[in-house]
């Protein structure tokens, strides 16, 4: 199940505008083009930035997430008929053979159930072909990016096209590491209703991914970081033999 933020349909309509600076997703870019990658499988693709910048590249993508409001709102979108969309995770694949799957924007802390993040390891690695990469990143547990999560650092007011003013903030609710959980507010101006969506995320170190990528069969050729967030985020490059 989904987080609110990306289920709701009021919420999934307003993830891009309220986070529209996609510049962490440039680094992917490049990533797909230094693979030569020309097939790929996005793993929780939202509202399909990502699968959408690589379409328009001539790239042949999946996108696949739980979150069918999220997915609507990519399937709404111009070229959105170029990409093949999954409703489910990726246990719900059919046979693939992909250069390259993907996990954009931190969605590795978001499948936070380690049953889950182990068939998410296991559904990837089954859609590559024999010497495709999975790349995701990661925030660095180190880092604790979670003391920044404050209202007052938030707190803000976007005004959205066609749905007016919205003022949203994120609030800490529980910090238990590696688990932080966390509640983002949204006020719409235009009918005053207000949402709320709680999210769990599980910061994993380095060692402990490299070990559950080595479990599952990969080898994992680098470790970098997002050029974006220096020393923030761990960005793994894992092979399927
Ligand atoms: C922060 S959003 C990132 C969305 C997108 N990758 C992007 O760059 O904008 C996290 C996404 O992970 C998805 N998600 C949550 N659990 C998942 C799972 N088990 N498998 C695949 N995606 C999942 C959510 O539905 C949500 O769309």
């Amino acid at each position: 199940m989904a987080d609110d933020c990306f289920a709701h349909p009021r919420l999934a309509a307003i993830y891009d505008p309220l986070d529209p600076d996609r510049g962490d997703l440039d680094a992917y870019l490049r990533l797909t083009d230094e693979l030569s990658a020309r097939r790929v499988l996005d793993i929780g693709c939202g509202t399909g930035v990502f699968a959408l910048l690589l379409a328009e590249r001539g790239v042949e993508v999946v996108g696949v997430d739980p979150a069918l409001a999220s997915l609507d709102v990519a399937r709404a979108k111009p070229g959105s008929g170029r990409v093949r969309w999954i409703h489910g995770d990726a246990t719900d694949l059919p046979p693939l053979r992909v250069d390259l799957a993907t996990m954009t924007a931190n969605v590795a802390q978001a499948i936070a159930d380690p049953q889950s993040w182990r068939k998410t390891l296991q559904g990837a690695r089954d859609a590559l072909r024999p010497g495709g990469h999975l790349v995701f990143e990661t925030r660095v547990p180190a880092r604790r990016a979670w003391e920044e999560w404050t209202r007052a650092s938030s707190d803000q007011e976007t005004e959205i096209p066609g749905v007016g003013s919205v003022r949203s903030w994120v609030e800490l609710i529980d910090v238990s590491p590696p688990l932080v959980t966390f509640r983002w507010t949204y006020a719409f101006a235009a009918d005053g209703q207000v949402l709320t969506s709680d999210s769990t995320l599980r910061f994993r170190e380095r060692e402990e991914i490299e070990q559950d990528l080595k479990a599952h069969g990969y080898v994992v050729r680098d470790v970098r970081d997002a050029p974006d967030r220096p020393g923030r985020e761990f960005v793994f490059l894992a092979r399927r033999p």
